[in-house]
């Protein structure tokens, strides 16, 4: 197959952080995706029904005129979040989402929840308004192993969770384990889980091997080989419960490139082209349109795009600027490590 048509995909989990940076990431989203969910972790957060309309306004204020996109807004969760404000942008169709950051697992989250016993009335609220919770799987104590921290918080957070509150209706963010896999293929319908682009594409050797790569560096952190083959099996297996979800987080190289980097890959520009050469490895592209287009908005309620796009696989390999330059400074973007043939038309 050298071309394959598909509905114009979504991004159900991306950073378009604020100002410029916002300003200079925004067009490579707003090109390839539709929609996207708009991750709120902002400094300060995306805490309430108004700050999500304010951001939601300064993401359109930056939108180049010609390019059609619609973001998804999330509400921050805090343990002080008021269940009648989430209740009521959820109502006006303001937020789509609500994310739960466990206090310190990822960049910008101090804010996050320490007492998941603290925002039972939220998440109740929710359970019973259908509103879905995006979950950043990963305990923080530090005596677990970064590498083990999605698969222990699947059993001693998440499991329990979903006991305590079954209506609440989960999307499990970037799963980047064989157990994520497993822990939704056996839920119910009650639990989907996004995929990134790059956790398709490389394991942690990419950041360790040679030399430390810190471009290649994310939370949740790449595991080995065998969990990025049980998410490619996921990805393209065609089952409904798994979309994708970039996890695009740019941050300027000095805050990459130093000792203590900033956790976040860039792959806006070229997740497409990554992921039809992913899927045409599988020999799956079929299952391309489902992970890319159809089974992000049958979970979220939402129609499928109308508008379609046509990949090409062109005969040498296609090509994007190693970085691109902002107001806030330069942005590496994610080098998918083998030539990549596949092109947006
Ligand atoms: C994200 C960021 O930079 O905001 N970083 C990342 O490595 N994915 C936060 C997150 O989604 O964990
Ligand atoms: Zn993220």
């Amino acid at each position: 197959m050298t071309e394959i048509t598909i509905p114009r995909p979504d991004d159900w989990h991306l950073h378009l952080r604020d100002g410029a940076m916002l300003e200079g990431v925004l067009p490579y989203s707003a090109r390839d995706f539709a929609r996207a969910i708009i991750m709120p972790n902002l400094v300060p957060p995306v805490v309430t029904g108004a700050d999500a309309a304010a951001y939601r306004d300064r993401i359109l204020a930056a939108l180049p005129k010609d390019l059609d996109f619609t973001p998804l807004m999330t509400l921050y969760l805090t343990e002080g979040t008021d269940p009648a404000d989430v209740a009521s942008a959820h109502a006006s169709g303001l937020v789509t989402a609500v994310k739960l950051y466990p206090a310190g697992a990822t960049t910008n989250s101090h804010s996050g929840v320490r007492d998941l016993g603290k925002v039972m009335p939220v998440l109740e609220k929710m359970a019973e308004i259908g509103m879905p919770l995006c979950i950043h799987g990963e305990v923080t104590d530090p005596a677990v192993d970064i590498f083990d921290r999605e698969a222990v918080f699947i059993d001693t957070v998440l499991d329990p969770l979903r006991a305590r509150v079954p209506e609440l209706r989960i999307t499990l963010e970037h799963v980047t384990t064989s157990q994520g896999v497993d822990y939704v293929m056996g839920a119910d319908a009650n639990l989907a889980a996004t995929i990134t682009t790059h956790h398709l594409m490389i394991n942690r050797n990419a950041i360790l091997v040679g030399g430390i790569k810190p471009h290649y560096y994310c939370l949740p952190v790449a595991k080995r080989e065998s969990h990025r083959l049980a998410l490619r099996k996921a990805a393209t297996s065609g089952d409904k419960r798994f979309f994708l979800g970039t996890d695009s987080a740019p941050h300027v190289d000095p805050l990459k490139e130093c000792a203590c980097g900033c956790a976040g890959i860039f792959t806006a520009i070229n997740t497409l082209s990554c992921l039809a050469h992913v899927f045409e490895e599988e020999g799956a592209l079929d299952h391309l349109a489902g992970f890319t287009s159809r089974n992000g908005p049958a979970w979220y309620g939402l129609p499928v795009n109308e508008a379609m796009v046509t990949l090409v696989r062109r005969e040498t390999p296609v090509h994007w600027p190693e970085r691109i330059f902002t107001g806030d400074g330069p942005v590496t973007v994610f080098d998918p490590l083998l030539p990549i043939h596949w092109e947006v038309a």
